[in-house]
């Protein structure tokens, strides 16, 4: 699996990862992806949640992932309201105890709380990364100028991740939100890679079976490449199947041709 750098870290994360975003589990899927090299599973709090009962996905990671610790890279989210200097410590404590790992790899924002101040959450944040609960903290769903804002309240630990839904089809954080990841060493993790896989009838989705049909790979392998193939870019599919492991697995490891990458990249709306 092709390797890429976290954000300005010495971390080597893959580029193709695994969401469990409506994750259900008890397939054996993550430890499928760990064994073909899509070591990064992606999850949140609020992923699965039961009523009132959050982390149901992050149970389950940590259930799956048991016999394979300090395999795979776990990434989890912090929701919006929970992002107040009191309630962050003991959030990332409840994750870490489902996750069942000491220390969470990448401790994402899931997206912003404007009645919360950003200086507030970042502190609370990077005082979890000194006190070795948290590694990395990350973001997700920031504009550019929310990322910003982030940047400049952080003190004493950087931002390393962006998370935000881009893909073939949905191009918003194309822009601005790309070209300041890859200024400041921010890492944009794709999320919703495979527009929820639903390619047909979308604009672009006849160029797309075009450069399918040439390169002999399949619409999820070529969304997936097109997107890997992109300097700072990560991108983590979800699947309940166990046999699309290989196919997602498969995505990358070659390359687009510059004129098919072309035709990919002019068959959307950028916004
Ligand atoms: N930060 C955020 O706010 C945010 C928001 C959304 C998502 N995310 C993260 O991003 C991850 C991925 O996004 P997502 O789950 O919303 O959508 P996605 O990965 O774009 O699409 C998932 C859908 O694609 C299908 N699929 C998987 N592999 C396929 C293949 N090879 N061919 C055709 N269809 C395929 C899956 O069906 P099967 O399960 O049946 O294979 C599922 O229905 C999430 O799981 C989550 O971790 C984050």
């Amino acid at each position: 699996m092709e390797q890429t750098r976290l954000g300005r870290t010495p971390t080597l994360v893959p580029t193709i990862g695994l969401g469990t975003a409506r994750y259900v589990g008890g397939r054996g899927v993550l430890v499928r992806g760990i064994d073909a090299g899509l070591r990064l599973i992606d999850t949140a709090e609020s992923y699965n949640a039961l009523g009132d009962e959050p982390g149901w996905a992050e149970t389950l990671v940590g259930r799956e992932l048991a016999g394979r610790r300090g395999e795979a890279f776990v990434a989890t989210k912090i929701s919006p309201r929970n992002l107040s200097a009191r309630d962050v410590p003991a959030h990332a404590r409840a994750s870490a105890r489902r996750l069942q790992v000491d220390v969470i790899d990448l401790y994402q924002i899931h997206a912003p709380n404007p009645s919360i101040p950003i200086a507030e959450t970042m502190a609370a944040l990077e005082r979890l990364v000194d006190e070795g609960v948290i590694r990395y903290i990350g973001v997700s769903n920031f504009s550019a100028e929310q990322l910003k804002a982030a940047q400049d309240a952080a003190r004493t630990h950087a931002i390393v991740s962006n998370q935000v839904r881009y893909n073939l089809f949905e191009r918003a954080a194309a822009d601005e939100v790309l070209a300041l990841c890859r200024s400041s060493g921010v890492t944009l993790i794709a999320h919703t890679p495979l527009a929820l896989g639903r390619f047909e009838g979308r604009r672009g989705a006849r160029t797309l079976l075009e450069v399918c049909r040439d390169v002999g790979k399949s619409p999820a392998q070529v969304m997936l490449n097109w997107l890997a193939g992109q300097a700072g870019v990560i991108a983590i599919p979800k699947t309940d199947r166990p046999e699309r492991v290989p196919e997602l697995a498969a995505s990358v490891g070659w390359e687009l041709a510059p004129e098919q990458r072309a035709a990919l990249d002019g068959c959307a709306a950028r916004a």
